[in-house]
């Protein structure tokens, strides 16, 4: 089935099968391997994108049904060279370990800011329930949640991205630069 999908602010079309996972597209047909997989059950959470704003597990969607979506994952967040307020968060806060659950904490956490800016403890908490972190304990992920909700910048700085992602796509419709996929037509930059 062919779909056309913007992720990360580039339009993609391509040829998938139907019973391709939408993690399986952005790791192998796109090479976004920041997005991992932990489980392939959807308890981990360790493959959360989000999807049109929202955070999704992307090991329990099909490609097919991003289709005419907008996807973002942790690789298109950054802007301009500078992490997202939310990594730099993880960072000063130390809120990693291995780094195997991180990409997905980020992409959760930055939905939870965006649905609310200032949560409690107890929100962050509940809001981060479905994503598993077998090293850390948690205390320093809910302190970097809120430190960068304390910052004010989790919410409004994701607004920000996705309105840019949004026009980066309209402005690439043109110029494939296949390269990953056999079968892939890529429309825009890569
Ligand atoms: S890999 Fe998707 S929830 Fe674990
Ligand atoms: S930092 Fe290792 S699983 Fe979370």
């Amino acid at each position: 089935m062919q779909i056309s999908t913007t992720v990360d602010g580039v339009r993609y079309v391509d040829q998938v099968e139907p019973r391709m996972l939408l993690v399986q597209y952005l790791r192998e047909r796109l090479g976004k391997t920041g997005t991992v997989v932990g489980c392939d059950t959807s308890n981990c959470g360790a493959c959360t994108v989000l999807l049109d704003g929202t955070s999704i597990k992307s090991c329990t969607m099909f490609a097919v049904q991003a289709d005419g979506h907008e996807v973002t994952t942790i690789e298109g967040i950054s802007r301009d060279g500078e992490l997202h307020p939310v990594q730099q968060a993880f960072h000063e806060c130390h809120a990693l370990q291995c780094g195997f659950c991180t990409s997905g904490m980020i992409m959760q956490s930055v939905s939870l800011l965006r649905e609310n800016p200032h949560p409690s403890e107890e929100e962050v908490r509940e809001g981060l329930e479905g994503n598993l972190c077998r090293c850390t304990g948690y205390q320093n992920i809910v302190a970097a949640v809120r430190s960068a909700a304390d910052a004010g910048d989790g919410a409004s700085s994701q607004a920000a991205g996705s309105d840019t992602a949004s026009a980066v796509a309209a402005s690439t419709d043109t110029a494939g630069t296949g390269s990953a996929g056999a079968d892939a037509e890529r429309v825009g930059m890569p």
